[in-house]
């Protein structure tokens, strides 16, 4: 890694730091003061004692999304028995409802002991421009951090003021997943380009195959982040999170243009299913493509028992080959929390090599440490830890990396709207405006 990475992180840096809600006004989070070592900088302490008790761990990895985190948390068990982990989840791809239900409980003065949030500005723009969250600068340089995850992506999880999560994996958004045997049968190659898809979705169509398959309406932020990618490329999908390529400019209503266009190809009961149910609608071969991060990769072989290569393919999203749009879940340390020295033990456990090596071989994202042992994961982790070591990196909008909470959800409404009238150059206005209010641009 990485030059793109750090490209990437250069212009990420230059955004302006947005404090989201409640105006950065701290409610109940007081309490744990003590842990400060300045009044501004509260940082973690590296010893609060034995862990015992309760230890809450809030995340949105319920379901079928578990398995992984059920192996992180038997083995934090193994290594804590004196601790009872309360898994606390809240159903919902990419976390739609949990990080609603996080914003009431952090709000109201009642963070659980550590919570699943993504690497970027998804923290950074919220709980930690809210002084929520503890300095763990501490637990990296104990643990010898500094050292093994890639200093691009620590520059991710900190300000200039501290590290502020533990990343536990690296995710790749920009993934194309079909059955190889299915294509084969309906005789059509995986597109490399958006034209190729739509050539090959004519064909599909007339023999009665969905091209491709959607969920969710966040699935379609995360199909959007892939068609920009590749339509834009690299440098002018980075140029629309520094400012430098207006979101009113040509190019970016050919994006709205071109998801216009491949909405057509897509099932009409999406805005109803799962992803999940996105993935089964290919694996069940009623459809030939989805477009979805690897979790998907996770969910076909530790839940479904595909094996990769056969029972399902990949490919970047078309017109993405050579990039890598990344992201990253991670691991925090609210302020004020019940079980301080449970919570230090789960990081430790989270950012070890034996923990993402547990991890992520089940969730489909590699390890986020320069040390993993690839020998425990499949063949598709194997090609995207080599992917992630050769292409351009870009930060995924969809999942926290490039923009902050409120363009983010600004940005889902634009979508619905969107969805509603498909009208490519109101959605560019609207995503200009939403992008100058949420300091992404300015004026
Ligand atoms: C992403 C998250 C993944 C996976 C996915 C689907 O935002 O980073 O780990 O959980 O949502 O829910």
């Amino acid at each position: 890694m990485k030059k793109g990475l750090t490209l990437m992180l250069t212009l990420l840096l230059l955004l302006p730091m947005v404090t989201v809600w409640a105006g950065g006004q701290q409610e109940g989070g007081e309490a744990a003061t003590e842990e400060s070592a300045s009044a501004d900088v509260p940082q973690v302490k590296l010893d609060y004692g034995n862990a015992s008790g309760e230890l809450e761990i809030f995340s949105w990895w319920a379901g079928d999304e578990a398995p992984a985190l059920n192996a992180l948390i038997d083995l934090y068990n193994d290594k804590n028995p004196q601790v009872e982990v309360i898994n606390a989840t809240v159903t919902g791809g990419s976390g739609v409802n949990a990080k609603a239900v996080l914003k009431t409980r952090m709000l109201g003065g009642d963070p659980p002991d550590s919570f699943q949030v993504h690497a970027g500005q998804e923290l950074i723009g919220t709980w930690v421009a809210a002084e929520r969250m503890l300095d763990l600068t501490p637990l990296f340089e104990s643990e010898g951090w500094m050292d093994v995850f890639p200093q691009d992506l620590i520059n991710l999880i900190g300000t200039e003021n501290g590290i502020w999560s533990v990343p536990v994996n690296v995710h790749r958004s920009n993934v194309m997943w079909y059955v190889p045997d299915n294509l084969d049968k309906w005789g059509v190659d995986v597109p490399e380009s958006w034209d190729e898809f739509f050539e090959v979705a004519e064909e599909l169509e007339s023999q009665g195959v969905t091209p491709l398959s959607l969920a969710t309406n966040w699935t379609v932020n995360h199909l959007w982040e892939s068609v920009a990618l590749g339509v834009l490329g690299a440098d002018k999908y980075d140029a629309l999170w520094n400012g430098e390529l207006s979101w009113t400019s040509a190019e970016a209503v050919e994006v709205w243009a071109t998801l216009d266009k491949i909405l057509d190809y897509t099932n009409d009961d999406f805005s109803s299913l799962s992803w999940q149910q996105a993935t089964d609608l290919v694996v069940g071969g009623d459809a030939a493509f989805n477009i979805m991060g690897d979790w998907a990769a996770g969910y076909m072989s530790t839940t479904l028992n595909l094996e990769p290569g056969s029972g399902y393919g990949w490919a970047a999203s078309p017109g993405t080959e050579g990039s890598f749009m990344f992201l990253a879940d991670s691991f925090g340390f609210p302020k004020g929390v019940k079980n301080p020295a449970a919570t230090l033990a789960w990081l430790k456990n989270c950012g070890s090599k034996e923990g993402q090596d547990t991890f992520n071989p089940l969730k489909g994202s590699i390890s986020s440490r320069t040390d993993s042992d690839l020998s425990k994961y499949n063949d598709y982790s194997k090609s995207a830890a080599k992917d992630f070591a050769d292409n351009r990196i870009v930060g995924s909008l969809a999942h926290g990396v490039t923009a902050n909470e409120g363009f983010m959800n600004d940005f889902a409404t634009v979508m619905e709207m969107f969805l509603k009238n498909r009208n490519p150059e109101q959605a560019a206005n609207a995503a200009q405006a939403i992008a100058i209010q949420n300091g992404i641009v300015s004026k």
